[in-house]
């Protein structure tokens, strides 16, 4: 289980193209925020570490499988993180091990413990990694919503 020294005030969440996992999550944790009425004081943005979307909007697949459950994503444009991401950041949190890896290989030794994995924040879920739902059927982009989900509340439980 995660332990943090000091309570996180800023999150990124990142996957590689910024268009399917990593805006899912940056959407559904600002609602949790805006329903704890935290909204205005946490500082929440996601990015891909690979740079090929960048501007893009989300993945169509992914945002209509959002709006199903009442999550808007179409606000959101696609960028690459940036080396500024990891002083700026409290916690950034990758969606896969591959992301995880990259994101370990250009982070500041320093800031190296802000750089986790996302689905540890849950204690229900036994996956390591949110696959990635790119060059699936619709049921992965359902499975996305459903570990999103499901860790953005255990993330939460880290801003109250
Ligand atoms: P994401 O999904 O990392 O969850 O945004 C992907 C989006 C695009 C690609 C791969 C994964 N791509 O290869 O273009």
């Amino acid at each position: 289980m995660i332990s943090l020294k000091v309570k996180p005030k800023s999150v990124l969440f990142v996957c590689l193209g910024n268009i399917c996992r990593s805006p899912t999550a940056h959407a559904v944790f600002e609602s949790m925020l805006q329903e704890a009425d935290l909204k205005n004081s946490v500082l929440v943005d996601s990015a891909g570490t690979g740079a090929y979307h960048e501007g893009n909007k989300p993945d169509a697949r992914m945002t209509k499988a959002a709006k199903q459950r009442g999550v808007d994503l179409s606000f959101l444009r696609a960028r690459a993180v940036q080396q500024n991401d990891f002083e700026k950041f409290d916690l950034i949190l990758a969606m896969d091990k591959a992301n995880y890896e990259d994101l370990i290989e250009i982070c500041p030794i320093e800031y190296q413990d802000k750089v986790k994995m996302f689905l540890s924040f849950s204690n229900k879920i036994s996956l390591h990694s949110v696959p990635d739902p790119y060059y699936g059927g619709s049921k992965g982009f359902e499975d996305v919503l459903d570990l999103v989900e499901e860790a953005c509340s255990g993330l939460l439980k880290f801003f109250l």
